[in-house]
């Protein structure tokens, strides 16, 4: 027994909410009370001791076990409610080693050197003998001084050993100031200040924690017009977006990043309003960069690239990397909408930005698809007079970007320009993919674009026979449900040996609810929301599913890494356990208990052109299979408390709601329906042959 299964049957959830709601009251089969977490008059949330869950069926709309209970009501995190329950329950729990320990102690404190040096930096700014910086920050720059606390910026003067001396005056090792890259040390041993003369920008990963600087020349006569820290343990550039600690919320909020190349960009861009504004610092954007930003928190990457060579090679560059960062995770589909937005008359944004504000939006909003853009990049100089090789070797390198697009229609439209502009027909492009194309063994996502299968078609899609029980909903279902448990808590580890094995495989799940959806507010912050830590019911995987969750939330380290550093060492084995029981095993062992389901599945699927049964495909409708049964609990629940409120006479108003939500959660249920039935087991189309 896992830990966590361990604790909970040693605490009954009903004597543990009790303790911090104390109206809680027996109900039928469940105990119910007002949500402790949001003000109602009428109970809508209901402890479940079967289940040992909890759900909040009124405003909060949430629901878990008691790990999460006790998480919300008290404020902890998952690590706390693990230590806290474990104590009370008296079950032993495992320490993080020593080395891990002093590991992380030890980043900690570099860190707040780092930190240090920001603040001291920032205040040397404002002193006396730097009015000419600030000369040139305000003037020459024109930020304003709300920009120049905002950025925190600073000022390293000039002097050899002023930070150096600052820093161990507060007890930092001379070899930890050189780690971090505050300070150099040459060939005969002498350690110096690395940044002298300099307006300090810090640079701050993802959580607004600096750890590192650009240094930007003052005078003209400097050899480098940027010092930036060195790559170190802290230190990462190519995983470092500047001005993503700020840009997070607008990026999140708008759905889309705007990249540009400087620091000054950026810093300018926030202060004439525009948030959602993040600099690669200089080079191509790398991959890990393009995974901070898409599918995470934009939907959208607008890059705003300098209109010079250098700046068109760069955004090729970006673009490829993008393109494959994006296709080795998404079926070779582009899940983000990539635009190219160019900076008139050889300008750069922070230029621009000064010049005319105002304008920025319509800019970015102008940025024209990477579709077009890499299409009149590669065609422009095939116009007249070129070679059928030419033309061929374009098509080859334009057809991989073309067809990664997320939408059919496009993937079409962009076939048909390419054609029209190289001058081929349609078929021979196509065919000329399907030959040329090299098999580096990432099929499907390679696939050329009319033999990609074309899954998902929602389009007129009718509900399937099904979910004739959407016009009759009764608890019939549960009835026949407690033997069709055993089945779903079987997907559970499967679906997570899955997401373990490849994390970005969530996105997959999550865009295919997102779909299904099809833009309904209502199903998309309700019953087709995220795939999450609730549509799991053994506590072992919630929390996995907890870790796996902010791990893709987290930006410093790559998500398995991640993992690995937190999980304690009780879920250590569980995690292990799950990444190396080989997901075929785990997925017969779900077969034996969907045979009739999967039988069929196979039958019907039987690849005609060899093409495997992928996990991807596999994960996503297992996925769908898990929120089918949660939704299915949560309608039982919604039902129950329905009844319950009719029977008192009850709250008309708190009944409306529960009808309502009982509808969603229906529709919802008919359209995963729908998708898992259809889908799966629909073959690939191959239009053209
Ligand atoms: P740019 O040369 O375009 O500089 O470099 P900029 O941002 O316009 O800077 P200003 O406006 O002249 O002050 C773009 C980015 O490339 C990196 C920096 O991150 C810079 O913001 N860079 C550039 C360096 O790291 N080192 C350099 O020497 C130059
Ligand atoms: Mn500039």
């Amino acid at each position: 027994m896992s830990v966590t299964d361990e604790i909970k049957s040693r605490i009954d959830i009903v004597g543990y909410v009790q303790r911090h709601v104390p109206a809680l009251k027996k109900a039928g089969r469940n105990f119910k009370a007002c949500c402790p977490f949001h003000n109602e008059k009428t109970p809508s949330f209901i402890v479940n001791p079967e289940r040992q869950s909890w759900h909040c069926f009124g405003a909060c709309s949430e629901g878990g076990d008691i790990f999460s209970f006790a998480q919300k009501v008290n404020g902890w995190g998952f690590k706390e409610a693990l230590s806290e329950l474990a104590a009370e329950a008296g079950v032993p729990l495992r320490q993080q080693t020593p080395e891990q320990k002093s590991e992380s102690d030890r980043r900690d404190a570099l860190r707040g050197m780092v930190n240090t040096a920001a603040e001291f930096f920032h205040e040397r700014l404002q002193e006396a003998d730097a009015a000419s910086v600030r000369g040139y920050v305000h003037e020459a720059r024109g930020l304003s001084d709300e920009t120049v606390r905002t950025f925190q910026l600073g000022y390293a003067p000039e002097s050899w050993n002023w930070l150096l001396n600052s820093l161990r005056r507060l007890g930092y090792s001379e070899d930890d100031i050189v780690e971090v890259g505050l300070a150099v040390r040459n060939e005969n041993g002498r350690v110096y200040d690395r940044f002298r003369n300099r307006l300090m920008i810090p640079i701050r990963d993802e959580r607004g924690r600096v750890v590192g600087f650009g240094g930007r020349a003052l005078g003209a006569d400097e050899s480098a017009k940027y010092i930036n820290s060195p790559q170190s343990n802290l230190f990462d550039k190519s995983r470092l977006l500047f001005g993503l600690d700020m840009g997070r919320r607008a990026i999140r909020d708008s759905g889309a990043a705007v990249v540009v190349e400087g620091y000054l960009d950026v810093i300018q861009a926030h202060q004439a309003g525009y948030h959602n504004v993040v600099a690669q610092m200089g080079t191509a954007m790398t991959e890990p960069q393009v995974r901070l930003l898409a599918p995470r928190i934009a939907s959208r990457i607008v890059l705003a690239l300098d209109a010079d060579e250098a700046g068109q090679s760069a955004a090729r560059r970006s673009l490829e990397v993008a393109r494959q960062a994006l296709s080795r995770d998404y079926a070779g589909r582009l899940s983000v909408d990539l635009r190219i937005l160019q900076v008139p008359a050889g300008k750069d944004p922070d230029d621009f930005l000064r010049q005319s504000p105002e304008a920025w939006g319509a800019l970015v909003e102008g940025a024209q698809g990477v579709a077009d853009f890499v299409l009149d990049l590669e065609t422009d100089p095939l116009r007249d007079g070129s070679s059928v090789q030419e033309r061929e070797a374009a098509a080859l390198r334009l057809l991989p970007i073309l067809t990664a697009s997320e939408n059919n229609l496009y993937r079409q439209e962009n076939i048909q320009k390419l054609a029209r502009r190289l001058r081929f027909s349609e078929r021979d492009l196509i065919a000329l993919a399907r030959d040329k194309q090299p098999d580096d063994g990432r099929a499907p996502a390679q696939q050329p674009p009319s033999e990609a299968p074309e899954y998902w078609d929602d389009d007129g899609e009718a509900f399937p026979a099904e979910t004739s029980e959407f016009g009759e909903p009764s608890t019939d279902a549960a009835a026949s449900r407690p033997a069709g448990r055993q089945p779903v808590r079987a997907i559970e580890p499967y679906c997570l040996s899955l997401l373990l094995k490849n994390p970005n495989m969530l996105y997959l799940v999550n865009r295919r609810l997102r779909e299904l959806a099809r833009g309904d507010d209502d199903l998309l912050r309700g019953p087709l929301r995220a795939l999450g830590v609730d549509d799991f019911t053994g506590s072992q995987y919630r929390i996995l599913m907890a870790h796996l969750q902010d791990s893709m939330a987290q930006d410093d380290r790559e998500p398995l890494e991640y993992l690995k550093s937190v999980l304690g060492d009780d879920l250590q084995s569980e995690y292990e356990a799950l990444l190396i029981e080989a997901p075929e095993a785990i997925s017969r062992s779900i077969r034996r208990n969907f045979q009739v389901d999967l039988d069929d599945i196979f039958r019907r699927r039987v690849p005609r052109g060899g093409a495997s049964y992928s996990d991807r495909d596999e994960l996503v409708s297992r996925a769908l299979q898990l929120r089918l049964a949660r939704l299915e609990n949560e309608r039982i629940e919604m039902q129950y408390l329905q009844e319950e409120a009719q029977a008192g006479g009850g709250d008309q108003g708190q009944s409306e709601v529960l009808n309502a939500k009982i509808m969603l959660s229906m529709i919802a249920k008919a359209r995963i329906n729908g998708a898992v039935s259809q889908r799966s087991f629909v073959q690939p189309q191959t239009s053209i042959s």
